[in-house]
């Protein structure tokens, strides 16, 4: 069993692309389907090692604004098998002090994944013991053009100067730096090496691990292989090697971790 770093060294927000269901499922002569089926199975594994080591907020990118287009029945299957998620999970989230939220555009959502998805989310509000951020109908892209829009609105009623526009203010635009801490390591499994989408804003300072595990492979010790790996990292967000391992010497602030 592979140990989790000490907890003055976990990320205090991980990401997850969890990709490969689709060819972990045609490898074993299965179809697509029950490649998500045991990628599910995957996320109930990684949600509760997550809760159980320490870490703050786990978003798992579970369906991308460009997944709509894939075929009608896999689709389909997708938005069933959340809904049973979160029926089937509802006593695990709230027993474990789990808030669930969501990133990405969920009014595209049936409404019979909307209902229990808004009703989870209300019953957890109050929990505080670990962010369960699911992205759904989301991308990034979609995310900054709808921050750009309200930016825009808000300057023509007046309420915003395009001078006093800063990185702070655009952030205060985008759901995720609303309700979730700043993301610092990012999981993408399968063995492809791209962003595809995901937190394009977010990413700007998270550690990548990336993992050439199958999502539905992906279990408790992959989990604390990609959190050890973080807690290996040096993070200098753009400033010298001596300046972030000395920084109470330089009196520069705390640069690490947080
Ligand atoms: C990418 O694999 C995965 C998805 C598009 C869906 C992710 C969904 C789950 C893990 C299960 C349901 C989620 C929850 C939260 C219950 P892929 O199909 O693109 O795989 P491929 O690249 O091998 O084809």
């Amino acid at each position: 069993m592979v140990d989790s770093p000490p907890r003055d060294r976990l990320p205090r927000h991980v990401g997850i692309i969890m990709d490969g269901n689709g060819r972990w499922a045609r490898a074993r002569g299965l179809p697509r389907e029950d490649g998500h089926e045991r990628g599910a199975d995957s996320v109930r594994t990684v949600v509760r090692a997550a809760r159980k080591v320490g870490v703050e907020a786990l978003t798992l990118f579970a369906f991308s604004s460009q997944n709509w287009d894939r075929p009608h029945e896999e689709v389909f299957h997708l938005m069933e098998l959340l809904r049973r998620y979160l029926v089937q999970e509802r006593e695990e989230i709230l027993g474990n002090g789990i808030r669930l939220v969501t990133v990405g555009d969920s009014e595209r959502l049936p409404p019979y994944v909307r209902a229990p998805l808004v009703e989870l989310m209300s019953a957890s509000a109050e929990n505080r013991d670990m962010v369960l951020c699911l992205a759904l109908s989301y991308g990034g892209r979609e995310m900054l053009t709808k921050a750009v829009r309200e930016m825009c609105r808000a300057s023509v009623a007046g309420r915003l100067e395009p001078n006093d526009i800063t990185v702070e203010t655009v952030e205060s635009y985008l759901d995720s730096a609303r309700i979730l801490p700043p993301l610092d390591l990012l999981i993408r499994t399968s063995g492809e090496h791209r962003i595809s989408n995901f937190f394009l804003w977010e990413t700007a300072y998270a550690e990548l691990h990336f993992t050439e595990k199958m999502w539905p492979e992906f279990d408790r010790d992959d989990l604390m292989i990609a959190l050890q790996d973080f807690a290996s990292r040096e993070r200098r967000f753009g400033q010298t090697s001596e300046q972030v391992s000395r920084p109470a010497a330089t009196g520069e602030g705390d640069p690490g971790l947080d």
